[in-house]
């Protein structure tokens, strides 16, 4: 991983900066984006059980296994005993001994089962077949009632992060409490790439308009993981790591943050 950007959890281990996401690549798409993420350089993968493409990103990995492996549990598998279960099937199928990074997918707080889960998140990381333990979608309520139950800060949280939707709230909360920000949908799932900043930006560079918005993400100190299904794709968000943005330009991206931006379900009612 030399010259790999990274960035240093709380529990010490190095999380890759950059990784590819996989949510809606089907088990044999998963295996040959995976596996050409892997070539053109990517060093961190997300999926998750609910993604049913454990196994084709498992094959994509193949003898690989330095990578960076992240899975999530699912919203109907949380408490303590199923978790354990879930996430063994998760293992399975991904057929690994443990994966680097686990996550709370959703809290569900009306279920009431994300502090069990944590606590099986626990008992993960310390048998070692979780390496780093983490969550998703949390609101800062969320974080800090499995923190007060457990003394254990996650890791990192996974959500909804991209230009304009840009998390201000909680990233300050990470910061406060030390845990790693993690954006989803980085490149707004595609719909920010033809908006004029990031077109002017990508001009001035000669990079693409999605390794523009990734570059923002990472100079921001967040670990960002777009999807992508062509090589050409995979090819042009990896290149945010040839790019270095201007004050100027880091601003005019701040600049188009919204108060309505979010794409995906709001976790306070999503289950
Ligand atoms: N924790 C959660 O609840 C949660 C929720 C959503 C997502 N995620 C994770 O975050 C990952 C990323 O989020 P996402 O998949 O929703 O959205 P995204 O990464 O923001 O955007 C993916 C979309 O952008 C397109 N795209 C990618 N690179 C491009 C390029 N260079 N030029 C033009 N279009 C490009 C992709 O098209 P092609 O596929 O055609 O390349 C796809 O339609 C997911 O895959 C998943 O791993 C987590």
């Amino acid at each position: 991983m030399t010259d790999y950007p990274t960035l240093t959890l709380n529990d010490d281990r190095q999380i890759p900066q950059l990784g590819f996401g996989t949510f809606k690549l089907e088990n044999d798409a998963a295996t040959r984006a995976v596996s050409t993420a892997i070539d053109v350089g990517y060093w961190l993968i997300d999926t998750a059980a609910v993604y049913e493409n454990e196994s084709g990103v498992g094959k994509g990995i193949g003898d690989w296994s330095d990578i960076f492996l992240q899975t999530k549990i699912w919203n109907d598998r949380q408490g303590h005993d199923e978790t354990l279960k879930a996430f063994d099937e998760s293992l399975k199928r991904l057929g690994r001994e443990h994966v680097d990074m686990l996550l709370i997918h959703w809290p569900c707080p009306d279920k009431g089962k994300f502090v069990d889960t944590w606590k099986a998140f626990i008992e993960l990381r310390k048998a070692g077949k979780a390496k780093s333990i983490g969550v998703s979608n949390f609101r800062e309520d969320d974080l800090k009632r499995i923190v007060d139950a457990t003394g254990v800060v996650p890791a990192l949280n996974q959500i909804e992060l991209h230009p304009t939707f840009q998390q201000r709230e909680m990233r300050r909360v990470h910061e406060e409490m030390g845990v790693v920000t993690q954006s989803w949908s980085p490149l707004g799932q595609g719909e920010g790439l033809d908006q004029s900043a990031i077109q002017r930006i990508a001009e001035e560079t000669g990079k693409p308009a999605s390794a523009v918005i990734i570059a923002w993400h990472l100079q921001h100190g967040f670990s960002a993981i777009p999807k992508a299904s062509s090589r050409d794709h995979i090819e042009a968000n990896f290149a945010a790591l040839d790019l270095e943005l201007t004050e100027e330009q880091m601003a005019a991206i701040d600049a188009l943050d919204s108060q309505d931006g979010r794409m995906g379900p709001d976790p306070s009612e999503f289950c």
